[in-house]
């Protein structure tokens, strides 16, 4: 992990300051303590491996040492709560952006609602986690992993996953990769507050692969048409009405 210890965030706010572990069991619980203690916006967790990295929906996101980045920021956007599931989209813009200057942007893009590809295959996931204290967010994690350093992924995975080494066929450092990130995070995150989700949208749809594809999620099938100023995907179904929705996997 020495390519990881000692890292110092070229942005402003985002890792400021960063934590270093060899092994947690999951980034986002170890933010969270922090967030919890009143630390400020922007201190970053790192760790090398995770004994209980988790993803969306309950499923475990498998962490081995050495290889990938497990990262979780704690970020106070200025976001109104029935805005907060925008923010994984926003994340995972940020991590297209900051990928797309090792494997092309042309080959990376975002899987509605919070996975990034490299042609159809999974190399990074977001899972935000929020804080409500009154009427208000009170701070959110945000947990982005991404498979950095790996020359293959595990069987089981072949067909799904990705590596930024198979992506582009040679060594990629992590160091390169997260400072890469704790830009183009910053920057999205940002914007968000300034300006709203609103105005990144057509960002966000000139990268996600989603629209204009036959989707299936939560029993509604059609072709995703839209992503809506609430981030909610917007499928037109066989019989030519619109359907807001709002989580699930999109099959
Ligand atoms: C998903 O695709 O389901 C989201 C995966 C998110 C994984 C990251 S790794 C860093 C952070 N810590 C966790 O336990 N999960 C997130």
């Amino acid at each position: 992990m020495d390519d990881l210890v000692g890292f110092i965030s070229p942005a402003r706010w985002v890792g400021h300051p960063t934590l270093v572990y060899a092994e947690l069991a999951s980034t986002n619980d170890e933010a969270r303590k922090h967030a919890e203690n009143g630390c400020p916006q922007g201190l970053m967790v790192l760790a090398d491996a995770q004994s209980a990295g988790r993803g969306r929906r309950g499923r475990a996101w498998v962490s081995p040492a050495g290889e990938n980045l497990y990262l979780s920021l704690v970020a106070r956007p200025t976001v109104a709560l029935a805005r907060v599931p925008t923010m994984a989209l926003v994340v995972g813009l940020a991590v297209c952006e900051a990928v797309s200057k090792f494997v092309g942007t042309e080959a990376v893009s975002v899987k509605w609602p919070n996975d990034v590809r490299v042609r159809e295959k999974k190399l990074s996931g977001v899972l935000v986690e929020g804080a409500i204290r009154g009427a208000s967010l009170s701070y959110a994690i945000v947990g982005v992993g991404v498979n950095v350093r790996g020359a293959r992924v595990a069987e089981e995975l072949s067909e799904t996953a990705t590596t930024l080494r198979m992506a582009c066929g040679r060594e990629v450092s992590r160091r390169e990769v997260l400072e890469a990130l704790s830009r183009s995070l910053e920057s999205r995150l940002d914007a968000l507050s300034r300006d709203g989700f609103g105005a990144l949208l057509g960002a966000l749809k000139s990268r996600c692969e989603t629209l204009g594809r036959a989707v299936k999620i939560e029993g509604v099938e059609g072709v995703a048409e839209d992503i809506a100023d609430d981030g909610a995907l917007v499928v037109r179904t066989r019989d030519g009405a619109l359907v807001a929705c709002h989580a699930g996997d999109v099959g």
